[in-house]
């Protein structure tokens, strides 16, 4: 193990630094063209996701949340309903089934028992059409899906994921796309500004992870707290789930994450100056309302960490504190944003002194349920 870690301490700080890379792997192909093929999904993929008429997307853990993002991605993009549920759920609930929907599973390992029995419920239900994402070939998932695309972000050893996931969201983004663009909803113009992004977040990325530093002493200023709230509006909501999780699996610090706007419905009764708050605030059509949010924490004595960009018109001030990303994200936003919560959590839990890459009562992968 010792000679596959090379020069990090741990597999998990190994994986967060990969993640240029694997962005860069999982789009290799896909990019070599000029245009977004629909038959990155498998070779039936054009005829089967221009009959479809909503997406249902199922998973667990880590990569639920990426299938929370797709949602919105999915709506915005493709203008095609989508809904996303944990495969636990799902598998044990009686639901409507629409033969004509897209059944979307998403997993690193392809071998979660949970979202594997939740396909073949769905199957069971007569949903008729399925496509995984998954970054193990030959896994279970891959061959019990009809259509496939298979993320390359390498062996992922921490039990904690990082690069899956992102490269999961990848993988989603160009699902919207592809499906935007097959009911005429992504313009040619816009295909190709979206491909010039997907082309540009590997370097965004190495820049974001130069961050490390700075999220190091936000990291040492509240290992010793018990909880923690990760507060995030629309696209970067999710953001926020994926950041408390990943505090929660590798520092055992208990938090929780809300969609800002739910704050003065509960959560702001629990905010005082041993609560940290971690806000993700770039500077989208949400930037305002989330500054109110933010100021109802800051009135209560809650100390502030907030992750903005250049934009975002928020600055460092007492129990404030303000990292900056370089650049606007648009739509890949949510990767970018989900950079430094992953080194947060990793250098918390490094002050805790944790075991990183295998923390107490968890599996990289659940094959039982
Ligand atoms: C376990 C892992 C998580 C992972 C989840 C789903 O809980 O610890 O990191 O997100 O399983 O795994 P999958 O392989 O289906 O993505």
């Amino acid at each position: 193990e010792m000679a596959e870690l090379g020069n990090y301490r741990h597999f998990m700080q190994k994986e967060i630094h990969e993640q240029p890379r694997a962005l860069a792997d999982t789009l290799e192909n896909v990019l070599a063209q000029d245009s977004l093929q629909a038959n990155i999904f498998g070779v039936q993929a054009e005829s089967i996701l221009s009959g479809i008429e909503s997406v249902y997307i199922i998973a667990c853990g880590t990569s639920f949340h990426a299938a929370m993002v797709a949602r919105y991605w999915i709506e915005s993009i493709a203008g095609i309903p989508c809904s996303a549920e944990v495969a636990s759920e799902y598998r044990y609930r009686d639901s409507v089934p629409n033969p004509k929907a897209l059944i979307v599973t998403i997993s690193q390992s392809g071998e979660t028992a949970d979202t594997l029995a939740a396909l073949e419920h769905a199957k069971m239900l007569g949903h008729a059409h399925s496509l995984t994402i998954c970054n193990v070939p030959e896994s279970a998932l891959i061959r019990q899906s009809e259509l496939s695309f298979l993320t390359r972000a390498g062996p992922e050893i921490g039990v904690a994921s990082t690069k899956a996931f992102t490269t999961q969201l990848v993988a989603l983004f160009l699902l919207a796309i592809t499906l935007g663009k097959l009911r005429n909803k992504v313009s040619r113009e816009q295909e190709l500004l979206h491909m010039q992004a997907l082309r540009e977040l590997p370097n965004k990325i190495q820049q974001i992870l130069k961050l490390e530093p700075e999220v190091i002493k936000w990291a040492e200023s509240f290992a010793n707290k018990q909880h923690a709230l990760f507060l995030g509006r629309g696209q970067h909501y999710p953001i926020a789930m994926e950041g408390a999780l990943k505090l929660k699996e590798i520092s055992y610090i208990h938090a929780e994450a809300y969609p800002a706007g739910e704050l003065k419905h509960g959560p702001l009764a629990l905010v005082d100056k041993e609560m940290p708050v971690i806000a993700i605030a770039p500077n989208d059509t949400l930037i305002e309302k989330l500054k109110s949010n933010l100021q109802e924490v800051r009135a209560r004595g809650g100390e502030l960490y907030v992750f903005a960009d250049q934009d975002a018109h928020i600055s460092s001030e007492p129990g404030v504190q303000v990292i900056r990303l370089p650049g606007l994200g648009g739509y890949l936003s949510p990767i970018l944003h989900t950079i430094p919560l992953q080194l947060l959590s990793y250098h918390a839990a490094l002050q805790k002194g944790t075991d990183v890459d295998k923390p107490r009562n968890l599996a990289k992968s659940v094959t039982v349920e």
